[in-house]
């Protein structure tokens, strides 16, 4: 079988995650629950792994590294306890689900009001849109660092430089671009980076976290056992207990400890270079291929490792069934919970066939996949 759905999920891992979720598993007790040797040992590697994603994030706090269970969980916990009532908000037509249902919860409970910045049909955001859409109460502006659908990045920089002349926070989803590019942090100017663990950070599923810059307090979203301050009847304040109540995944995050080491020892831009040439020769040739259509914008220097197509009219679940069936190879077709996106490039109906390319992709993989996309597009 040949995995090229990576950014659903890396299946393939360094081989040190699936020893190091091993090893927890026969050694961790409950970090910050205990004072015998296993629990101090879960909280060491709990730490350890906060100190880790700060170092890769450029991100000089890791007691403000906060662990979930996913990218939706981080998204939830940034932007359910980030707004209060009046204020204005900012996102994009790139966003998942992820972000776009937790915004529309928030409008609907008339907490906040929304705007959403228009893609054009290459898929990139209107950047003019970030600036005019500001207002006096604009306290966020949140978009996605990489679209799932195209791969096209969102210039952070640009966009920090427009919500930071305004007053307005930057609440970033890295989902797609976490472990797979360089995103450093302090930097850029992002307030909120919220990543998950099973992708590009190679980490198992399960795992998944932000970053909360300091002077940004998120109010407690979900609130239950801390492991501390027992007799308050509320959420400890101090970071990072503040947004992680209940026992944490321990034993993943051990994996995502050893992932994150994976990626330190790598480098992340040694990854992100090789899965650039790897997703140039996939566009290249496909973008060749008579009645394939190719979504995005290649032009840009750095991109997520994702080339989305169709084939002719074909549904792309169609397609997608014969690449599995025929040639054993994995992707995503459909609407990859990016309904915006799909919208703003008019594949609502079709959907589109994903393939997205990982650390362990190879050469013979993408070609084997270039060959099955002119063969299926032949008949
Ligand atoms: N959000 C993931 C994707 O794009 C699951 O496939």
């Amino acid at each position: 079988m040949i995995y090229l759905d990576n950014a659903a999920t890396s299946l393939h891992k360094p081989p040190q995650v699936i020893e190091a979720v091993v090893e927890a598993m026969q050694s961790l007790g409950n970090a910050a629950r205990g004072a015998h040797e296993n629990s101090l040992q879960a909280s060491r590697v709990i730490y350890g792994a906060r100190c880790k994603l700060a170092e890769l994030f450029g991100f000089s706090h890791p007691e403000r590294v906060i662990f979930t269970a996913n990218a939706t969980e981080s998204l939830n916990l940034a932007l359910n306890g980030l707004f209060s009532p009046g204020d204005h908000v900012i996102t994009t037509d790139l966003e998942h689900n992820s972000v776009l249902r937790p915004l529309y919860r928030l409008e609907d409970a008339g907490m906040i009001s929304l705007d959403i910045v228009p893609a054009d049909t290459l898929g990139n955001p209107d950047y003019a849109a970030f600036a005019s859409l500001m207002r006096p109460n604009t306290r966020a502006i949140v978009t996605t660092h990489g679209s799932n659908l195209t791969g096209n990045l969102v210039d952070l920089h640009r966009v920090s430089a427009i919500a930071k002349s305004h007053g307005a926070l930057l609440v970033v989803d890295a989902s797609q671009t976490a472990g797979a590019l360089p995103i450093p942090m302090e930097e850029t100017g992002i307030d909120v980076l919220c990543f998950t663990g099973h992708k590009g950070l190679m980490g198992p599923q399960g795992t998944g976290g932000l970053c909360v810059a300091p002077g940004v307090d998120l109010r407690p979203w979900k609130v239950g056992g801390s492991g501390v301050h027992s007799y308050s009847r509320t959420q400890p304040e101090d970071y990072p207990t503040r947004l992680e109540a209940g026992t944490l995944n321990g034993h993943g995050i051990a994996g995502l400890s050893a992932a994150v080491d994976f990626l330190l020892e790598t480098g992340v831009e040694t990854i992100a270079r090789r899965e650039s040439a790897l997703t140039r020769r996939f566009y290249q040739a496909v973008k060749q291929i008579p009645g394939v259509t190719v979504y995005g914008d290649f032009s840009q220097p750095q991109r997520c490792a994702i080339v989305s197509v169709n084939v002719g009219q074909e549904d792309s679940g169609r397609i997608a069934d014969a690449l599995m069936e025929d040639y054993g190879i994995a992707v995503r077709p459909g609407a990859h919970c990016a309904p915006r996106m799909h919208q703003a490039l008019g594949t609502q109906h079709q959907g589109a066939v994903r393939f997205s390319f990982g650390w362990y992709t190879t050469e013979a993989e993408i070609d084997a996949a270039i060959t099955a996309l002119q063969e299926l597009a032949a008949e």
